[in-house]
């Protein structure tokens, strides 16, 4: 090892993470330790192999955290969430559309002002690694103000994290609404500001075709364009009568997804949430362009919205990530979003391996965020973002591990009955972020 001990630490547990999609039934895609080292060297993943043969190599000064009895794995990557909505999660009664204008909208008013927006920013920060969630594409409102508190949040914290400004210029209240131009320029004024900065990137953020006029839609493809290593990110295809909306706002498209198409918003780093009311021909088309689908299930049995067709979007080898969609999605734990991915794909007469289910959550995620050279899984030299997760946080998943006799079995297990609870601490870069037992 060339680096100074002092910077080097190791960290002593079960581990656990993917080298590549498990699929339904590929067990070798994974690699697991049960009592393992991961070595972590400034905030970089050094190395992982067997305790036995790590620990005779290390020279005397490197701490060893010692987590033997819990597991290690990558952190989680959330691939569709807005944090302005963390006040209004769990709202009553409505789907979509009377949603965004009974509480959504209100909601994300607050934002023009940069106290709020950094408050808020703050507490979902915090909120997301209680649940294990290290990076995450982000939506802030209308409001630049809401970006910038974002991202200045995220920056102190060390995270990566994607995000960017709605842009909205018609079909929405007047205290929401920008312009084609505004919405231009400010959201290439924050891309200059922040993009790339640290672990920092920018999405255009197009909220969803109905309050986008053409030209915003133009505008912002072109952005896309005058940018291309930056994100795209809106909704496709989530309620029924959104869909409907969809084709009476843009006759002359061949589908919702085609709108975006027609503007130059579908390719590499573009990120199209929920993705239920798709054809074959869109499902194609998503794949080919590069784009990926953010599957949000606690989000789409909340708003009564439909169900994601997993296996569908893996026949045409579409990259898709797991999203939380707070706050129509109904919880920050991508445990529990798992939990709600495994139903949904019952109800199809599909299921969800255990291993895939953690692919999904991670490397998955990375490879649709096309992030995953730098987080996801524990490849040498990656940023050291990662969890331990406690598997007898609550009396009965003690009891429940103590009947289960493989790995698989545990695993499904937690994440079935698992939540924010079972995260018992969250590394950034090699530095303990939270701490469940201290708080
Ligand atoms: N479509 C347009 N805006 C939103 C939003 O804020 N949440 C969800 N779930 N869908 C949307
Ligand atoms: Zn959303």
């Amino acid at each position: 090892m060339n680096v100074t001990t002092t910077s080097v630490q190791a960290f002593r547990s079960s581990i656990l993470h993917c080298t590549r999609d498990p699929g339904e039934q590929d067990d070798t895609a994974v690699e697991y330790l049960e009592d393992g080292i991961l070595l972590v060297s400034k905030g970089r993943i050094e190395s992982i192999g067997p305790a036995d043969a790590l620990l005779a190599t290390l020279p005397e000064q490197v701490t060893v955290h010692d987590y033997r009895g819990q597991l290690i794995v990558p952190g989680f990557i959330d691939t569709h969430v807005h944090y302005p909505q963390t006040d209004m999660i769990a709202s009553y009664g409505s789907q979509l559309l009377e949603w965004l204008n009974n509480y959504t909208f209100p909601t994300e008013r607050q934002f023009s002002d940069a106290a709020h927006a950094a408050d808020t920013a703050d507490f979902f920060l915090s909120e997301l690694l209680r649940n294990g969630t290290t990076s995450a594409l982000v939506l802030g409102t209308v409001h630049t103000e809401s970006v910038d508190a974002f991202f200045e949040k995220a920056r102190q914290r060390g995270l990566r994290m994607i995000a960017g400004k709605v842009l909205m210029d018609r079909n929405c209240p007047e205290y929401l609404r920008d312009t084609a131009q505004t919405g231009y320029s400010q959201s290439k004024a924050l891309i200059e500001r922040w993009h790339g900065q640290e672990r920092l990137q920018y999405a255009i953020t197009p909220r969803f075709a109905p309050t986008s006029t053409e030209h915003q839609l133009q505008l912002a493809g072109q952005l896309a364009a005058e940018h291309p290593d930056t994100f795209v990110h809106t909704h496709v295809a989530e309620n029924v009568r959104e869909v409907e909306w969809v084709a009476e706002l843009f006759p002359k498209s061949r589908s919702y997804l085609d709108v975006y198409d027609q503007f130059n918003l579908l390719r590499d780093r573009s990120v199209l949430a929920h993705c239920i009311h798709l054809d074959a021909e869109d499902r194609q088309r998503l794949a080919s362009s590069g784009a990926a689908m953010a599957f949000c299930p606690t989000s789409n049995l909340f708003l009564g919205s439909g169900l994601f067709d997993l296996s569908a979007a893996q026949s045409v080898g579409a990259r898709v990530g797991l999203g939380t969609d707070v706050g129509a999605g109904t919880s920050f734990s991508m445990l529990q979003t798992l939990s709600e991915a495994y139903k949904v794909s019952q109800m199809a007469g599909q299921s969800l391996s255990p291993y895939r289910a953690l692919y999904l959550a991670t490397l998955g995620s990375a490879k649709a965020l096309y992030i995953d050279d730098h987080v996801g899984n524990f490849d040498h030299g990656k940023e050291a973002d990662f969890l331990v997760l406690d598997w007898q946080s609550t009396p009965l998943m003690t009891r429940r591990m103590q009947a289960a006799t493989t790995l698989k079995e545990k695993l499904f297990a937690l994440f079935m009955l698992g939540d924010d609870r079972a995260v018992s601490k969250t590394y950034i870069q090699g530095r303990c972020a939270h701490d469940r037992d201290a708080l």
